[in-house]
């Protein structure tokens, strides 16, 4: 009798359970399983060599709303004694898109697209001034993060149209300058492709020695549309006709460097200039190679990935596929970058290598490469992180070495260089010759005589000492 009540009180027990239970996978059944399904796919992901899914069976599982999963979880804690796990098991485990990959390897985090006015240094900077239609996730792409002065501006669609991806780019806008990258932007944004508006977030800065007369609030921009019969202003410039000029200003490039990276919504970046154009398909293909996960990607090294940079005569077109590029090499259309110029600048490890190798399909790591001895003084254009050293905000365009300070610590920080087999960078066409500019040679000397004395003992602090890195 004793034994019988006992079993009664069980069975009551266990019956109530069941029926908890399954009110709760009925009602809240989706994310449950979801939560215990990501969590398998965790330890999954570090053993992805299984073949990659085709890249758009994009699902919406990580729309997800992550936090109020795991509370649901919590509030279910029953759901994770062991002898109730069989009941949820028979769910297929569907494969983990190229997003969920990423997402799981990289652990980004999204961030947000918010515009505002702030200060940074010496300079006022609009912040997402004007932002692109579209935002993204973490995981999701690339964005090229970039710097220039609406005279440059003739770049923007060219670059677009092959990077198909976001753009972030901080614009150098003083005094009389503002006026006319407003109207480049907005000349851009309705007469030219769509996207424009889509994809290229504008951020505008300038030194608070030459603030602007008049800045309009981000939400009253472009109340009318552009009329499109005007000659945008970026056409044709001549450096006389702008302010910069005129009061005879340096172009504070890594503020804009720093200032496009930072606002990226992305995990990986492609900080470059507008001028560089890259081959097509860079940004799904990375991300694909990113998922796999293997290889030199397992390195426990920080890691970059550099690419290759070419120019191409005045005349001739962007090659698009690598293919095209090697014959441009043979019949000396295209030669790489600055060769003319600086040849040791743009070094590369391995580059006789890369340009004799065919193309294949997809990316991968064609080798990795230091910032050492031939490559001491390697400035590498690279996709990366925002984990990477910022630029040092000191610099300016005229003096050169702008990205020298960065690559020093990238060195001491015994950065892996993986570079890119299939992808890389053009110049807009026209092959750069030497030209004697002795103004330029002069803020070249200061600027030396600015790292050497100031900064570098400074990163000696900061970031250490390697041997073989150099400034
Ligand atoms: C996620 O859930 C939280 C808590 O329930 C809620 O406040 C938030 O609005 C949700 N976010 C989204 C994007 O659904
Ligand atoms: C647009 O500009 C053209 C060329 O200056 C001018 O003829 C035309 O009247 C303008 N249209 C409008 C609607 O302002
Ligand atoms: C700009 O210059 C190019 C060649 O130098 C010329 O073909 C073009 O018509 C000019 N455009 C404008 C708007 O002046
Ligand atoms: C771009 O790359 C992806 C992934 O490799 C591929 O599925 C897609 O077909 C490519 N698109 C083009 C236009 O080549
Ligand atoms: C060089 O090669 C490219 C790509 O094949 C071709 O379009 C171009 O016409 C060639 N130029 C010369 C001068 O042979």
């Amino acid at each position: 009798m004793h034994v019988n009540r006992k079993s009664i009180v069980i069975k009551v027990l266990v019956l109530f359970c069941l029926f908890y239970l399954g009110i709760h996978v009925m009602m809240n059944g989706g994310p449950v399983i979801r939560e215990l399904q990501q969590s398998g796919r965790s330890l999954a992901a570090l053993d992805i060599s299984n073949v990659d899914p085709p890249i758009n069976e994009r699902t919406s599982v990580l729309n997800v709303n992550k936090t109020n999963d795991r509370k649901q979880t919590n509030d279910n804690d029953i759901l994770s004694e062991p002898n109730l796990k069989p009941l949820l098991s028979p769910t297929p485990k569907p494969e983990p898109t190229v997003w969920e990959k990423v997402k799981i390897i990289t652990e980004c985090v999204d961030r947000p697209m918010v515009t505002k006015t702030q200060q940074r240094g010496d300079y006022w900077v609009l912040y997402n001034y004007i932002p692109a239609e579209k935002t993204f996730r973490c995981e999701e792409t690339i964005t090229y993060t970039t710097h220039a002065d609406f005279s440059f501006m003739d770049n923007l669609v060219p670059l677009l149209e092959r990077w198909q991806a976001p753009i972030s780019i901080a614009l150098h806008a003083p005094g009389t300058d503002f006026s006319n990258t407003l109207e480049s932007i907005a000349h851009l944004r309705d007469c030219t492709s769509p996207l424009v508006r889509e994809l290229v977030t504008f951020h505008i800065y300038f030194s608070t020695k030459h603030v602007p007369k008049e800045v309009p609030k981000a939400d009253s921009l472009f109340a009318e549309p552009y009329n499109c019969s005007l000659t945008p202003p970026y056409l044709n410039v001549t450096a006389d006709q702008m302010y910069k000029a005129q009061k005879k200003l340096l172009y504070p490039v890594n503020v804009g460097r720093n200032v496009a990276r930072e606002s990226a919504q992305t995990y990986y970046i492609l900080p470059s200039d507008i001028e560089l154009y890259p081959s097509l398909n860079i940004s799904l293909q990375f991300l694909e190679l990113i998922a796999t996960n293997k290889g030199p990607l397992l390195s426990k090294h920080p890691k970059v990935f550099p690419l290759h940079i070419f120019e191409v005569s005045a005349n001739a077109q962007v090659p698009e596929s690598k293919t095209v590029l090697k014959e441009m090499l043979n019949n000396g259309t295209a030669l790489p970058f600055h060769k003319k110029l600086c040849s040791g600048c743009h070094n590369i490890p391995k580059a006789k290598e890369w340009q004799v190798a065919p193309e294949s399909s997809g990316l991968h790591v064609f080798h990795v490469g230091k910032r050492n001895g031939r490559f001491v003084h390697w400035e590498p254009i690279f996709i990366g992180t925002h984990n990477d050293p910022l630029y040092d905000e000191r610099l300016s365009w005229e003096g050169k070495s702008d990205k020298m300070t960065q690559g020093y610590a990238l060195c001491v920080l015994d950065y892996d260089f993986m570079i890119l087999d299939n992808a890389f960078l053009v110049h807009k066409p026209g092959i750069k010759v030497y030209k004697k500019d002795p103004k330029r040679a002069m803020l070249a000397g200061k600027t030396n005589q600015l790292i050497k004395k100031i900064i570098f003992p400074e990163l000696k602090v900061l970031y250490g000492v390697r041997k073989g890195c150099a400034v």
